[in-house]
């Protein structure tokens, strides 16, 4: 197993105890006025334990990566178009045909219950009350089911890391499209994961507190990280991919693609979509930012799946960027933990309605009236 042979990925979720991880749910954050994401960090940060805050946060190596996925948005400059008429400014669109509110959806993070006791149920509500997609992660504080029944209406993809052991594959693969899942997205960035090291520092045991109740062998009932080989397969390749496809009929969507040899390759290989994503800088640091990425791998799409990313978006400016640089929506990781620890479900729908409030507004003073008026011509490119 992975696990076992691949000790600096066993030994991120194996030391100590994780007590220090348990959120109280008191929301002492309600009482500020949080404005923006960065003060929905700030807060997050005074409300977790360190050892729980290094583990949202955590980084691999030196976060040149996790630092540059911020930095890299900062770098671009905007062009706005005026004497427009901008009396209604629609940010809605659609991803795989479904329509949703905003483009800024919720990426898959881990354990949601390391920022607030209801976990996942508390960010599925919000999501299905924005009215965009939440893709929910193979490790979840709840079960699949639990976490669908908390937002029967929500619109879910459910990100998949592929395991050595089929049959896992093919009971998660039935699980999800029997609960009404609309995609899988498929992590491709972690046959190992990376060096984190306030992980090792705080000597994190994610095992001793939270049971992974999904990814279990089938017949297993309820089994702890280290009981399973519910680390992602090392040797899941290009033409397993086809294994995948043959057991689902839900569209594919590939996470974490930086370049343009794999863009083709996914092309090549029929899946539906990519998410250009760096893990948020937790895994091979020094890659480029997301948003340095997507060019590349837009470019080589050639419109003809969709592109989405991940990474570094904290502002509506952001997220019109990375659409005018080509993706169809962004999703966001860390900033939905921020809100679920300073406010739980609330924190999470103010955390959307910010981006998306910020969104609407640029696109006003920039002259963008719908999303698909949100061009390439809006970036200065000399200044990249
Ligand atoms: C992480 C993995 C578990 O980044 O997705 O922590």
């Amino acid at each position: 197993m992975n696990a076992v042979s691949n000790p600096s990925v066993y030994s991120i979720f194996t030391a100590v105890s994780l007590t220090v991880l348990v959120p109280t749910g008191e929301i002492t954050g309600s009482e500020m006025t949080l404005v923006c994401l960065a003060d929905f960090k700030a807060q997050a940060q005074k409300q977790l334990s360190k050892t729980s805050w290094d583990f949202v946060e955590g980084e691999a190596d030196d976060g040149i990566t996790y630092n540059d996925n911020m930095a890299a948005f900062k770098r671009i400059r905007l062009r706005p178009r005026y004497l427009r008429d901008v009396s209604n400014v629609d940010t809605r669109t659609t991803i795989q045909g479904q329509e949703i509110d905003a483009p800024i959806c919720i990426s898959p993070t881990a354990f949601h219950s390391i920022a607030w006791p209801d976990g996942e149920k508390s960010t599925a509500r919000a999501a299905q009350e924005a009215n965009i997609c939440y893709v929910i992660g193979s490790y979840s504080s709840y079960t699949l089911e639990d976490i669908v029944a908390a937002a029967p209406r929500g619109f879910h993809w459910f990100q998949l890391y592929v395991q050595p052991d089929w049959d896992i594959n093919k009971q998660m693969v039935q699980r999800v499209e029997a609960l009404g899942f609309k995609a899988l997205v498929i992590t491709v960035d972690v046959p190992i994961l990376g060096n984190r090291r306030g992980n090792k520092r705080n000597e994190l045991n994610l095992e001793a507190n939270i049971k992974l109740k999904d990814l279990r062998s089938p017949g297993e009932k309820n089994c702890t990280l280290s009981a399973l080989s519910s680390l992602p397969s090392t040797s899941f390749c290009w033409k397993d991919l086809s294994l995948l496809q043959r057991i689902t009929r839900l569209p594919i969507i590939l996470k974490g693609i930086l370049t343009k040899e794999d863009a083709e390759l996914a092309l090549k290989h029929n899946v539906q979509g990519i998410i250009v994503s760096n893990h948020g800088g937790r895994q091979l640091d020094e890659v480029l930012a997301s948003i340095d990425a997507l060019r590349e791998v837009v470019a080589a799409v050639k419109g003809k799946i969709e592109v989405y990313m991940d990474g570094g978006v904290r502002t509506g400016n952001d997220v019109l960027k990375a659409l005018a640089l080509g993706a169809r929506c962004i999703f966001l990781g860390r900033p939905i933990l921020w809100g679920l620890a300073c406010k739980g479900e609330h924190g999470v729908k103010e955390v959307l309605n910010i981006l998306k409030t910020e969104l609407h507004t640029c696109m006003t003073l920039s002259g963008c009236r719908s999303v698909s008026e949100i061009s390439p011509d809006l970036i200065q490119f000399s200044r990249l």
